[in-house]
């Protein structure tokens, strides 16, 4: 056997290892792609809506619009590809709402912790197959990322008439002081497996 047969042959068992995470199969494969597909769907709507509103009625408009519309945008998604849940959620939640659970929080740690090691937060993401007590789900998330156009609701200097506005409609609100770049949040999904 010539001598680099061996470190070869670990190279490429660690390769294998490293692109497939735990017990990867070809469903979880397929699940993720189905669910990426959804996320896409629902992120285009979200933007769609909160551009139409800006562009409408300026910022304070478009506030009463996420407020209205981003919750029934998410049911929408949600019912029409027959899913638990379809949400967004954050480590600073403007609606206590889409405040996270356990397994969500640990994930956006995650990705912080990724984030910081260097992996461009578009390319965030998580799924796993999920025992809960009535039975498998597939949960994943992805990460959203903060874009300038954000910042007019969630940056660091938000507009006095506008930062009251929210307050009244959310007097919980966590959702400020972000910068470009910063992790917003999350979309986050659950489907049940039968
Ligand atoms: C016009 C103001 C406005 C702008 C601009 C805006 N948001 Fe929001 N955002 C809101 C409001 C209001 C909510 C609460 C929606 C709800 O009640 O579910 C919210 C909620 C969220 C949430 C859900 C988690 C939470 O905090 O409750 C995420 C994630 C989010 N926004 C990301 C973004 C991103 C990313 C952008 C830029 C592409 C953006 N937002 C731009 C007003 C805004």
């Amino acid at each position: 056997m010539p001598r680099h047969a061996i470190p070869l042959t670990a190279l490429a068992l660690s390769a294998t290892l490293l692109s497939l995470p735990l017990q990867a199969t070809t469903s979880d494969e397929a699940l993720r792609t189905e669910t990426r597909k959804a996320i896409k769907e629902f992120a285009g709507e979200l933007k769609g809506t909160l551009k139409g509103a800006l562009k409408g009625s300026g910022p304070e408009g478009a506030i009463q619009v996420c407020n209205k519309a981003a919750p029934a945008i998410s049911r929408a998604i949600a019912e029409k590809y027959g899913w638990q849940k379809v949400g967004r959620t954050s480590l600073k939640t403007r609606n206590p709402a889409n405040a996270p659970d356990a397994w969500e929080k640990r994930v956006l740690l995650e990705f912080e912790k990724r984030k910081a090691s260097g992996e461009p937060v578009q390319k965030l993401e998580h799924g796993e197959i999920v025992e809960t007590a009535n039975g498998k789900v597939y949960r994943y998330m992805k990460a959203i990322p903060t874009g300038k156009v954000c910042l007019t609701c969630h940056g660091t200097r938000i507009k006095p008439e506008l930062a009251k506005r929210i307050k009244t409609l959310y007097p919980e609100d966590r959702a400020t002081g972000f910068r470009p770049g910063d992790i917003r949040g999350a979309f986050t999904v659950i489907r049940p497996l039968n």
